[in-house]
């Protein structure tokens, strides 16, 4: 990491550095200059190919689309936007929790660059000194009998200079902490194979295995928040962390209520 210069994103670069040629199960790699939204097209397009798995990934995108019907600025040039389709073996697993463990992968990998300041927001922010680094937008489609999982990321590498973001919680990108990687290709290299490993131990033995990691990376422990629904405040308490499939504990006078995954946001109690 460091400020350099940003490379273009590269298909060939991508798949060699996913060794698909000796992946008995190939992953089929798209990049595009331009795309509307990478999920979109996932969701387009994964019907044609069967049970393969699709990696989607665009320089810019003009319909980024975030949580809760929001838009996720996706300027060209330096950021990653990248989409990925998932099949999970059963449909009765805890499918939310996914949303947990993809935000966990790219901790992981950010980590292993040496990138210290990182932490999670429940479900899936990713913060680096507070303020949002990268989105997680899971969808899902059913194509003929099988749920598929289309899981898109936002990671903020390099902003545009003067780029204005609407967000609360404010922003950040990797090239203002000093973190610019050398190679987005390699990043999203790693960042796949993470998110592949994470997933397939999850498939293998729940969620329950990566709680500890998952609490030890929240940014918002121990701390007052309020669950915001559909803009409206539905409920208020100190975050107690999460339980073994995923589920945010949330103390109050009440008592502790679980919130489950899905169009929920997390913000500071006294911030206005
Ligand atoms: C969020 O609101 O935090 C989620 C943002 C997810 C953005 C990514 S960028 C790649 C993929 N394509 C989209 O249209 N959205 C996701």
């Amino acid at each position: 990491m460091g400020q350099k210069q940003i490379n273009k994103i590269s298909k060939s670069l991508i798949e060699l550095g996913l060794g698909n040629s000796e992946r008995k199960k190939k992953i089929n790699v798209f990049v595009f200059d331009e795309l509307d939204s990478t999920n979109q097209w996932v969701s387009e397009h994964i019907a044609e190919r069967g049970d393969q798995s699709l990696l989607c990934i665009a320089e810019s995108q003009t319909l980024g689309r975030g949580r809760s019907g929001r838009e996720w600025s996706s300027p060209a040039g330096s950021n990653i936007y990248m989409s990925f389709s998932c099949r999970p073996d059963t449909e009765r697993k805890n499918i939310a929790a996914i949303s947990l463990l993809i935000g966990l992968a790219l901790i992981r990998v950010l980590k292993a660059k040496g990138l210290n300041d990182v932490a999670l927001k429940w479900p899936n922010d990713v913060l680096v000194r507070g303020k949002k680094l990268a989105g997680i937008l899971i969808e899902s489609k059913r194509c003929a009998e099988h749920l598929i999982l289309i899981i898109g990321v936002g990671v903020n590498v390099k902003m545009p200079i003067g780029f204005k973001i609407e967000s609360e919680m404010g922003w950040s990108d990797l090239s203002s902490i000093d973190a610019t990687p050398a190679d987005r290709n390699a990043l999203i290299v790693q960042f796949y194979l993470e998110c592949e490993k994470v997933m397939r131990q999850f498939f293998e033995q729940g969620f329950s295995v990566f709680k500890q990691e998952w609490m030890s990376y929240d940014g918002f422990a121990g701390r007052d928040v309020k669950i915001i629904d559909q803009g409206e405040l539905q409920y208020c308490g100190m975050n107690m962390g999460i339980d073994d499939s995923g589920c945010l504990l949330v103390r109050s006078d009440e008592g502790v209520k679980k919130i489950f995954s899905g169009d929920v946001s997390l913000r500071i109690n006294n911030e206005d």
